[in-house]
């Protein structure tokens, strides 16, 4: 967000008209065509600027700004409805200063801080009310700009949670609200039967059918549907949050009129909670931070109201938001900041990684700087440009990702990028295979893949060489001590000392610990050596045909193919390897320095780090390949599963996860990014717990 603070009224004006009409234009894309173009987090920081200016600036609101309405006019589709009582909205907090403000606020004007608040999951859907005659359901309206929605009784009437006859003794006339919404799993398979349309209409020659694309924009696409028949095909629920208006007594407090209209047969919340005070709210909020994602709908926050009904009309509203009730929101796991720069990362292979440079943004509580962007090709799919606002997200423990430019935001500034002809760490011209998407860098002596070489062949899994992780690897190569891979084993104590940091206790562990990866077993020294396409699978089934490391100088690519398990590409990047004068030099040098295991099976020195454990991978990884990661859970220790279940340890993601991590929410199993569980199977994390059964 600009810095308000700083702005002349000038430079306001001119971004209050701006953001006014990108908020307009969203809240278009957004009311009327259930077709957002921008995460809601994002619109919040739109809104929440032009609010900030206008706080400063009084005198530049306008009687049409976005902040003096909410939500959009009714469309012209469904005949208009006027809310009897105006549907309002809620003022969200988004820290525990903010909630305690909220808290002091209302305490000062009911008299006294003990009052009992209640607490239910703010259910990301529409807002609809209900009007109800004689015990009967008479009419529907969604809440449009809040005064005027739209009539959409006939489609509601399709939603089997909304009683069309209520039981017992009700009011003669009153109306209800709440949310209209889809559960996760209903989502997924309407799209997944959406697809299934489609593959038929493309045979048929007609136009696709779109997709949406989360829950919230499907429930209201689908309650917005001309015809009814469509909407009863579509997996929507109501909860019932709040008794609208009604003609005749009510309880006094919030929790009873939830009790007395789920008695009348009204579908509310088993969610909501009644809490003693604030402290004990914190709590449920807490709580729902951690299991949000267990539950099968999309809630982006906790909505806190007054128990007592009857400070309700005491304590009133500021502009269009009660004092008696406010939604603590969630962190956003998706914002928006400004992509600098796009770089180019250069991998033990050579290949040749673009990342996103952003000016630091918070998401989801951790400041991200960097994001990953795949490849050229996902670059220019999702039109990225350098210096674009785009909206970056993080979702679980994942790699913050760039999602995408907000093309409205474009200031004409911004440059198309594409992969640099020559490598960034050394200079070579970049190569690229036809048959491989991605670009490298062809020269082996580049000191960039030197480096992630370097790191690679200490990791575990490989030499495991205790001490000696990334950032020493970097340290050595730095120095001039670790020219390749060989140099570690002749690294002596007074080397190690001569570093910044490191004293003797340092030094004489180090050595210990590169005296000790002598005795790996074969596989794992050829797995460390970094061949191309060879991971640890491939490394044991070449070991056991090797026998033994010198072995390797002597392989033939026709001979290599015999082994089962290993084809002509593989075969010809180990024969390819093996010529090469600098590998030679290598293997020779460890053998000379005793690294010369003749044991050609694979073991775990202490159970490895994954003992016992299941883990599931799914989505595009972006360092390794999905074979390399299922070698790395073997090498640890661990057994590979194909599909989430309740055995499953922990699911280690890449970019464009689908149901497999759908899944694991539903059942609470762990979530891992690439970088989380490199560190696992490198021994920095202690242990993984087992899958809860709760
Ligand atoms: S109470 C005076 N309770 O959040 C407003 N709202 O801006 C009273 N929402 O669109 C609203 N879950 O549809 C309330 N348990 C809940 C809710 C809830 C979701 C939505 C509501 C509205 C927005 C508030």
């Amino acid at each position: 967000m600009a810095d308000v603070s700083a702005m002349t009224q000038y430079e306001a004006r001119l971004r209050s008209e701006e953001l006014r009409s990108v908020i307009n234009y969203h809240n278009r894309l957004y009311y009327e065509l259930d077709r957002p173009e921008i995460p809601d987090p994002v619109y919040d920081e739109l809104m929440n600027e032009l609010r900030a200016i206008e706080g400063r600036f009084p005198e530049l609101i306008t009687p049409d700004s976005p902040t003096q309405r909410t939500g959009a006019a009714p469309l012209t589709t469904f005949d208009v409805v006027e809310h009897r009582v105006p549907l309002l909205s809620l003022s969200n907090c988004f820290t525990e200063a903010e909630l305690q403000a909220w808290h002091r606020r209302a305490a000062e004007r009911v008299g006294s801080d003990a009052f009992q608040i209640t607490t239910e999951p703010k259910i990301d859907g529409l807002a609809i009310a209900l009007v109800y005659e004689k015990g009967r359901f008479v009419q529907g309206a969604t809440r449009g700009d809040g005064f005027r929605g739209e009539n959409v009784t006939e489609n509601l009437r399709t939603i089997t949670t909304i009683p069309k006859t209520l039981t017992g003794e009700v009011p003669e006339q009153f109306e209800v609200r709440g949310e209209v919404y889809m559960s996760k799993s209903g989502f997924e398979l309407m799209n997944a039967g959406i697809g299934e349309q489609n593959i038929e209409r493309d045979r048929q020659g007609r136009r696709p059918l779109p997709l949406y694309a989360n829950p919230r924009n499907a429930a209201a696409g689908s309650v917005r549907q001309k015809d009814p028949s469509v909407t009863a095909g579509r997996p929507l629920a109501m909860y019932i949050y709040q008794l609208g208006w009604c003609d005749g007594p009510r309880p006094d407090s919030h929790h009873e009129t939830l009790q007395w209209l789920a008695a009348m047969g009204f579908a509310v919340n088993p969610e909501m909670r009644l809490h003693p005070g604030l402290e004990d709210v914190h709590k449920r909020i807490d709580w729902w931070g951690q299991q949000r994602e267990r539950l099968d709908y999309d809630i982006d926050g906790v909505v806190l109201k007054l128990d007592d009904t009857r400070e309700w009309d005491r304590l009133g509203y500021v502009g269009r938001e009660p004092r008696w009730a406010t939604a603590f929101k969630f962190p956003p796991q998706q914002r928006t900041t400004r992509l600098r720069k796009i770089e180019v990362n250069v991998g033990r292979t050579g290949v040749l990684t673009p990342f996103a440079v952003l000016e630091p943004v918070v998401v989801g509580g951790a400041t991200v700087s960097m994001a990953t962007l795949h490849n050229e090709g996902d670059i220019r799919r999702k039109d990225i440009r350098e210096g674009d606002t785009v909206i970056v997200q993080r979702a679980g423990e994942v790699i913050p990702q760039v999602v995408g430019p907000v093309l409205s935001l474009r200031t004409g500034e911004e440059r198309e990028w594409s992969m640099p002809a020559e490598c960034p760490a050394c200079g070579t011209a970049v190569s690229r295979e036809e048959s491989e998407a991605a670009y490298y860098c062809p020269n082996g002596s580049c000191p960039a893949q030197q480096i992630r070489m370097i790191e690679h062949f200490v990791s575990r899994g490989a030499m495991d060489i205790e001490g000696l992780g990334e950032r020493m690897a970097y340290t050595l190569f730095d120095a001039g001590l670790a020219t390749d891979v060989a140099a570690i084993y002749d690294l002596t104590a007074d080397n190690l000392m001569a570093l910044p940091g490191i004293k003797e206790k340092g030094a004489a562990n180090l050595i210990r610990g590169i005296e000790a990866s002598k005795q790996r077993p074969l596989p794992n020294v050829l797995f460390a050596l970094g061949i191309r396409h060879v991971g640890f699978e491939t490394a044991r089934l070449l070991a056991e045909h090797l026998g033994s490391l010198e072995a390797l100088l002597q392989v033939d690519a026709e001979k290599l193919q015999e082994i089962g398990g290993i084809g002509p590409v593989v075969a010809a990047s180990i024969a390819g390897w093996a010529q090469r004068p600098e590998n030679r030099d290598i293997v020779r040098r460890l053998v000379e320095h005793g690294v010369n295991p003749t044991q050609a099976r694979a073991v775990s020195a202490n159970g490895g780090p994954l003992e016992g454990l299941t883990v599931v991978v799914t989505g595009r990884l972006e360092t390794m390949s999905r074979g390399e990661a299922e070698e790395l859970i073997r090498a640890g220790g661990g057994k590979v599963g194909n599909a989430v279940t309740k055995g499953t340890s922990f699911l280690v993601v890449g970019a464009d996860a689908g149901s497999k991590l759908v899944k694991a929410q539903q059942l609470g199993t762990r979530v891992l990014d690439e970088e989380a569980f490199r560190r696992l199977v490198a021994g920095g994390e202690e242990s993984v717990e087992p899958p809860s059964s709760a």
